[in-house]
């Protein structure tokens, strides 16, 4: 087996915070059935969303090198705060190619939007950087995009409560503002936010196009391996030597496979802890 065959079935790396990159690995999952996945949650730092850029690209850099130790043949940051403090730090040290969840989510909005006002939501650091501002302003200088920070919507996903009204009050109280705008288009940018995507649907009504970066960096991964010829070969039902997604954190195995197994289109069997501060 040449080289070129040896990497095109080696796995692609993914990560977060913890259990929001899942959405991210469930859309690569289904739209790149033949992609083998090693994922990692660094459960025992989360969250990022309220931590410094030094931080998350210290952070970054362990993962990523913890992933090589996997033998990946391209790294996707499942992560909207990794992605907007640590991509572009990180990105100029790999050999092997390496995406985010922000540039794809930007890219989208801005064709999706016609009236030019964009709306982004996500955690306290990925808005503070205004990646996503950045990225569409520069492809389109004629948008206009209205960001708000929504924290408490993290841990409220992680409780499961998804269609809870308290969930809703609390959504609603953060949409109101960008609502107001006018907006046409609204980034859910955030891993988690795609779980709340039925109940922000119904406050933002029918005529708001909610973005869903996580899909979108699946697409991108598709032809990025194509691109480079990293493509698997393999048809996702022939007979594996290894198992085709491997799951490792960096605490809390347990509770990480109660809300993979509710997300997740099939059962996780193992979760592998370790210690990620020694990479
Ligand atoms: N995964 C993070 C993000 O997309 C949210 C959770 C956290 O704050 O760590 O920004």
């Amino acid at each position: 087996m040449g080289k070129n065959s040896r990497d095109q079935r080696a796995s692609v790396g993914v990560f977060d915070s913890g259990v929001g990159g899942l959405t991210v690995a469930r859309e690569i999952m289904r739209n790149l059935p033949n992609e083998h996945i090693v994922y990692f949650g660094d459960t025992a730092r989360v969250p990022y969303g309220s931590k410094s850029k030094d931080t998350i690209v210290r952070y970054s850099r362990q993962i990523i090198h913890f992933l090589r130790t996997q033998d990946v043949k391209a790294i996707v940051i499942a992560c909207n705060t990794a992605s907007a403090l640590a991509l572009d730090e990180v990105e100029r040290e790999l050999d092997i190619p390496i995406l985010g969840v922000i540039k794809p989510g930007a890219r989208v909005a801005v064709e999706a939007t016609r009236n030019h006002k964009i709306g982004v939501i996500g955690t306290e650091s990925t808005i503070n950087s205004h990646m996503y501002k950045r990225l569409i302003c520069e492809a389109d200088p004629s948008i206009t995009v209205y960001e708000k920070a929504c924290p408490l919507l993290c841990p409220l996903v992680e409780e499961g409560w998804l269609k809870d009204p308290v969930t809703e009050e609390v959504a609603k109280r953060y949409l109101d503002g960008l609502l107001g705008k006018g907006i046409d288009s609204l980034i859910l940018g955030c891993t988690h936010y795609p779980l709340l995507r039925s109940l922000i649907r119904e406050i933002a009504g029918d005529q708001i196009t909610l973005v869903n970066p996580a899909y979108e960096t699946a697409k991108e991964l598709g032809e990025l391996l194509e691109r480079e010829q990293l493509g698997n070969p393999d048809a996702p039902d022939e007979p594996r030597t290894a198992e085709p997604y491997r799951f490792f954190v960096s605490d809390m195995a347990d509770k990480f496979g109660s809300f993979a197994n509710s997300i997740l289109p099939y059962d996780i069997e193992t979760i592998q802890k370790i210690n990620i501060e020694d990479y």
